[in-house]
């Protein structure tokens, strides 16, 4: 039995695609039937497989139910975790989308799911992702840019309106997450696995409310995907960092190789 986890695998079988870099990219071609057969290769019908958000580009239900289907075909028991492009799933409507898919599917939020004597916490979080100012010489090629040239490589200034809207919708994760970790803890879990959608800091940032989240009660590992591409694969932590692991499992990063994080 395996615990298996990947995210952004931005389905589109009923509905438009709305980043191009998906038509032109290489890693993203066919990414769903690459995906599908590392999944059939890899993952048996005892194991988990945590979806860590951005599932479709479906507007609403009704223009997900072919991408629903595929993760409902995919093999073993499958949690899904909310992403920033997930416009289906009202946070406050999950109770509706389990009525619908369970057991097929388990949507995650404002609780835990279990896994071994693991208590798998979830929530999509937040990171202030700029506008940056901030020199090539640092970020390396970025296909779009708020950029402006400083000699020695350094963010020059943000954007501040972004940055104080950013801390409100901080603020309203870390409740949310805060109120899972005390539920799976007065359940008696003292292990935890935290999923993220968004990453856990920005490139400005060592820590964060987050990460602060996280060693206060101690997650092994803190799991997140949204970073797209090359140029931004690097953003926020990766490796064993204060006494935890991070993991960026992002599907393209992963070349749609769902990744084992536990047995
Ligand atoms: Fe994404
Ligand atoms: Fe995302």
């Amino acid at each position: 039995m395996s615990l298996y986890t990947i995210g952004d695998l931005h389905l589109h079988y009923q509905s438009e695609l709305k980043a191009p870099a998906q038509l032109h990219d290489r890693v993203w071609k066919n990414h769903e039937e690459k995906f599908r057969k590392n999944c059939s290769k890899m993952i048996r019908g005892e194991d988990t497989l945590v979806l860590v958000g951005d599932h479709s580009w479906g507007k609403n239900l009704s223009e997900c139910e072919a991408d629903l289907q595929y993760i409902c075909d995919l093999p073993g028991r499958k949690i899904l975790t909310r992403g920033n492009h997930d416009m289906f799933w009202d946070a406050k409507k999950t109770a509706r989308l389990n009525d619908l898919y369970q057991p097929r599917l388990t949507f995650l939020q404002d609780g835990y799911e279990t896994y071994r004597d693991y208590a798998l916490v979830a929530t999509k979080g937040f990171t202030f992702e700029g506008p940056f100012y901030i020199s090539r010489a640092v970020r390396g090629q970025r296909p779009h840019g708020d950029y402006a040239a400083d000699a020695q490589g350094r963010i020059i200034t943000w954007d501040e309106e972004a940055m104080e809207h950013a801390k409100k919708l901080v603020e309203r994760e870390m409740q949310r997450l805060r109120n899972s970790f005390e539920r799976a803890r007065a359940d008696g879990y003292q292990k935890y696995i935290l999923f993220l959608h968004y990453p856990p800091t920005n490139i400005l940032e060592k820590r964060s409310p987050f990460t602060d989240i996280a060693e206060e009660y101690g997650a092994e590992q803190v799991i997140y995907a949204h970073c797209h591409g090359e140029s931004r694969f690097h953003d926020s932590i990766q490796g064993e960092y204060r006494g935890r692991v991070y993991r960026l499992v992002s599907g393209d990063y992963l070349r749609w190789k769902p990744l084992k994080i536990l047995d």
